[in-house]
């Protein structure tokens, strides 16, 4: 599986020929105030579904701009961020809490996330949450943005986890000294960070994070827009 990181929450995976984009955020990002956003965009090979863990606008704000470019995307997300798209015509997958769904890619879960959910237009976007993601290269936690919660411990129960991708700029979500305790109760030692440095309100210090879980014997892995690891 490869993984590429754009800032914020949003990461293309490819799971053999299958390329799911989670949380896409470009056009409203200010770090693309000086990278033309454009540029990533028209370099996508193409996008088979777009992953959506709640309505917040940096997690939604380029559906309808991917989906109109890309032929043939499934949103999938929950029951009423799939019912918004649906209404403009999108292909959607509506889920929510409770079950493994089987795709061409692996299986997948909806995970509580303890955040909040609304489009910026008001709409109510049911509750947050996160993917666990089963495939046959490993598996793989989205825990979109949330605080740490105590049923994080239930997740390894599914099986053994490869990576977890977990917010790590603070007050709208986890910080690094609540990410290093969700990384245990996950029983993954291995952490993409994401959500941080995007905004003023959600800066940190990466060397000073990554030496935070290094001394817990966490990896964290914190990578430069565009670039990628494989799991
Ligand atoms: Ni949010
Ligand atoms: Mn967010």
């Amino acid at each position: 599986m490869k993984i590429t990181f754009f800032s914020h929450s949003t990461c293309l995976l490819k799971i053999h020929e299958k390329y799911l984009l989670i949380d896409p955020f470009f056009s409203k990002n200010p770090i693309y105030n000086k990278i033309d956003y454009l540029e990533y965009i028209n370099n996508f090979k193409k996008i088979d579904y777009i992953l959506l863990t709640h309505a917040h606008y940096d997690h939604v704000c380029d559906v309808e701009l991917l989906t109109r470019k890309f032929n043939n995307v499934l949103v999938i997300s929950n029951y009423e961020i799939s019912n918004y798209f649906e209404k403009k015509g999108i292909k959607t997958y509506g889920i929510n809490y409770g079950s493994f769904i089987s795709f061409p890619f692996g299986k997948l879960k909806y995970i509580w996330a303890a955040h909040s959910s609304v489009f910026n237009d008001g709409t109510y976007g049911g509750n947050p949450g996160g993917f666990l993601l089963h495939t046959d290269e490993g598996n793989l936690y989205i825990s979109g943005d949330t605080s740490l919660i105590y049923e994080m411990n239930i997740i390894p129960n599914f099986g053994k986890l490869k990576l977890s991708i977990l917010p790590i700029g603070g007050r709208y979500t986890m910080d690094i000294e609540e990410a290093i305790i969700a990384s245990d109760f996950l029983k993954c030692e291995k952490i993409l960070g994401v959500h941080y440095n995007t905004f003023e309100a959600i800066q940190i210090n990466k060397k000073q994070a990554k030496k935070n879980f290094y001394e817990k014997g966490k990896e964290l892995i914190l990578l430069e827009m565009g670039k990628s690891i494989y799991i």
